[in-house]
């Protein structure tokens, strides 16, 4: 569309703002910070501008997209609440929780945007940014995270604009700072009266028992959330968990936890031991780490509770092997003559 303007980075402002939403309705696409991480944004029910967010991540057209709406009210336009819904949108929105809903027969959305399913994954965003776009735009802004498939999401403007360059096809990013929590929304399938995970994510899923327990560990491995590939948040250099700090091997780096880590070649997801500010930390170091001469990134395990299990399944997909690659081979430099210990 003509009348959209070039690609550039915005700091958020009311006329930014105003002119960010202008541009979601006319159908461009705008990044954007939520809580979680940077979402690249398009209006939810206009499936050119959709199909243009499928086109800049590279991402395959079967994996939905989630739609961000203001409320509660505004999300009953688009899926059937049901009471199990109803329960944990009033406890965790606006926040870190996707809802998976049935989608209403006769809502707006584009069918893009869901891949052609009957629910609908659906979340209202807290960071303040996000929610003002969302009443500037007066529209669901459908987002998925703001990076190409199958590489590491986005916490800072920066990872946004590097892997979007030139912008590809991107009008505006809006530089909101860091995103407080780091790691993706948790994903629930409320579409019975039994809550299904589908992500863990940043509401530990605890906090969610507590308000309606048992929460189903979906594991079977016919993909319900049809983005949760195996391979998935990776760096471009192979990725160990569970690693002893003693058996980091030549030209590693490594990603620690807590008090009493070596400081050698290594970052600390949290140095008290915390993993909220693991969680924040866990894909700013990640791509810290991969680059040009570091051979690979070699994780000491996390404690799987609270965000531990967020951080635990991105770092399994990150070390899953990718297409075409086999599982255990030796480590590959990305830089061919980067055989240096660091
Ligand atoms: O925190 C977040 O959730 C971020 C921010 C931007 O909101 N968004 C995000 O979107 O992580 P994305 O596209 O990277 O991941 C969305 C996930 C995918 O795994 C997708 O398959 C799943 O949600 N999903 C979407 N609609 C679904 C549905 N109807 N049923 C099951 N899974 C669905
Ligand atoms: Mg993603």
């Amino acid at each position: 569309m003509s009348d959209l303007p070039d690609f550039k980075v915005v700091e958020p402002s009311d006329d930014t703002m105003r002119e960010a939403g202008d541009v979601l309705r006319a159908g461009g696409l705008v990044a954007f910070p939520t809580e979680t991480v940077y979402g690249l944004g398009a209006d939810a029910t206009n499936d050119a501008a959709v199909a243009s967010i499928f086109r800049i991540k590279e991402r395959p057209t079967f994996n939905p997209l989630i739609v961000h709406v203001k409320d509660e009210f505004q999300a009953a336009e688009l899926v059937e609440f049901n009471e199990l819904a109803q329960k944990l949108a009033h406890a965790f929105w606006p926040g870190a929780l996707t809802l998976v809903m049935k989608r209403k027969s006769d809502g707006p959305l584009s069918l893009t945007a869901t891949a052609g399913l009957d629910t609908v994954a659906v979340r209202v965003p807290a960071h303040p940014v996000a929610h003002a776009l969302l009443e500037a735009a007066d529209v669901p802004i459908a987002a998925p995270s703001a990076n190409k498939s199958g590489y590491i999401s986005p916490t800072q403007a920066m990872h946004v604009l590097m892997q979007f360059k030139d912008g590809q096809g991107l009008n505006i990013i809006v530089d909101g700072g860091s995103c407080p929590v780091g790691v993706e929304s948790t994903i629930i399938d409320v579409t019975s009266n039994q809550p299904i995970l589908l992500r863990p994510g940043g509401v530990a899923v605890e906090e969610i028992e507590a308000v309606a327990r048992p929460v189903k560990i979906d594991n079977t491995d016919d993909i319900k959330a049809p983005g949760q590939m195996k391979s998935h948040y990776a760096p471009s250099i192979p990725v160990r968990i569970n690693v002893n700090p003693k058996d980091r091997q030549r030209g590693e780096s490594m990603l620690t936890f807590g008090p009493d880590m070596p400081r050698r070649a290594a970052m600390n997801l949290s140095k008290t031991g915390d993993l909220k500010e693991a969680a924040a930390n866990l894909f700013t170091m990640l791509r810290a780490l991969d680059m040009p001469g570091i051979r690979g990134i070699a994780v000491v395990p996390i404690p799987n509770e609270g965000l531990g299990r967020a951080i635990n399944d991105r770092l399994e997909r990150a070390a899953a092997p990718k297409e075409g690659e086999i599982a255990g081979a030796p480590p590959k430099a990305h830089d061919p003559i980067g055989n240096i210990e660091i």
